[in-house]
């Protein structure tokens, strides 16, 4: 079992002295430029220590995970091209702002990864949606492909890859293989994740070097049954069935 320490820091804005600020957990450091990892705001820490207790129940569980998965994509979009665009405003002037440039799609890995969806369409309207069904192995934590159904034009989109668990990584590696296998460049990939170990992240990275990440949390490792720690449990099973 690989762990390092958990990083305990003053959390709060800038405005805010450090003795007015709380503090707590915050993310593993990670030494990829690929790997952006949400700001550690006291919104966000309270968001997850919702979602981490044992005891909050399905309903607050699905309302605050999807809290947090509406940051993921609103940072996650801050990665696609834009251009210049100047707009006249009722008053007569001009604005000299951006417009995002190029056709997206999500997709997202089967069970777990569906929960993100609607927090991806609520940012881009009529968004197009692919799926591609893997499932780990629950003794050996191997996973295993079962189905994919993806847009015809993927090769030309950029694409919002889902999942909000990346624990060994090799889930999101063969979702990779399977997108890139139909003619999607890494560039064009963005890996939208909710909570990441250091591994994951690591075998990740190192296996597709321009391929971006964006992740809430990097926590401090992974446990004897390949679950992340400390982690949330099964996702899965707590956005959908317990
Ligand atoms: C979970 C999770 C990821 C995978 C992460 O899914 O949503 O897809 O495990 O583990 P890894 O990084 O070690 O591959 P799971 O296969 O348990 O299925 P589910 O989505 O139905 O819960
Ligand atoms: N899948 C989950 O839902 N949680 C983990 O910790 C690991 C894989």
């Amino acid at each position: 079992k690989q762990e390092t320490s958990a990083p305990t820091q003053c959390v709060g804005p800038d405005y805010k002295p450090d003795r007015h600020k709380p503090t707590a957990t915050v993310s593993t450091d990670v030494d990829f430029e690929t790997v952006t990892v949400l700001p550690q705001t006291p919104q966000l820490i309270a968001l997850l220590t919702k979602i981490r207790d044992v005891q909050t129940e399905r309903g607050d569980f699905i309302f605050y995970s999807n809290r947090i998965i509406r940051l993921l994509v609103e940072e996650g979009l801050n990665h696609l091209p834009t251009v210049e665009h100047t707009v006249t405003t009722p008053v007569g002037r001009p604005y000299a702002g951006l417009m995002f440039q190029g056709k997206i799609c999500g997709v997202s890995i089967m069970r777990a990864g569906e929960a993100m969806e609607q927090g991806l369409r609520d940012c881009c309207r009529s968004v197009r949606i692919g799926k591609i069904l893997i499932q780990r192995d629950e003794e050996s934590a191997q996973p295993k492909l079962f189905y994919d159904k993806l847009p015809e034009d993927i090769a030309e989109r950029w694409v919002l890859l889902l999942d909000p668990m990346f624990a060994t990584g090799g889930s999101a590696i063969m979702a990779v293989e399977v997108l890139k296998s139909r003619g999607v460049p890494e560039e064009r990939i963005l890996f939208l994740n909710l909570i990441a170990s250091p591994q994951g992240i690591k075998n990740f990275a190192t296996k597709f070097p321009r391929l971006r990440v964006v992740t809430a949390f990097v926590d401090q490792g992974l446990d004897e049954k390949n679950y992340i720690i400390p982690g949330l449990g099964d996702f899965g099973d707590r956005y959908y069935t317990i």
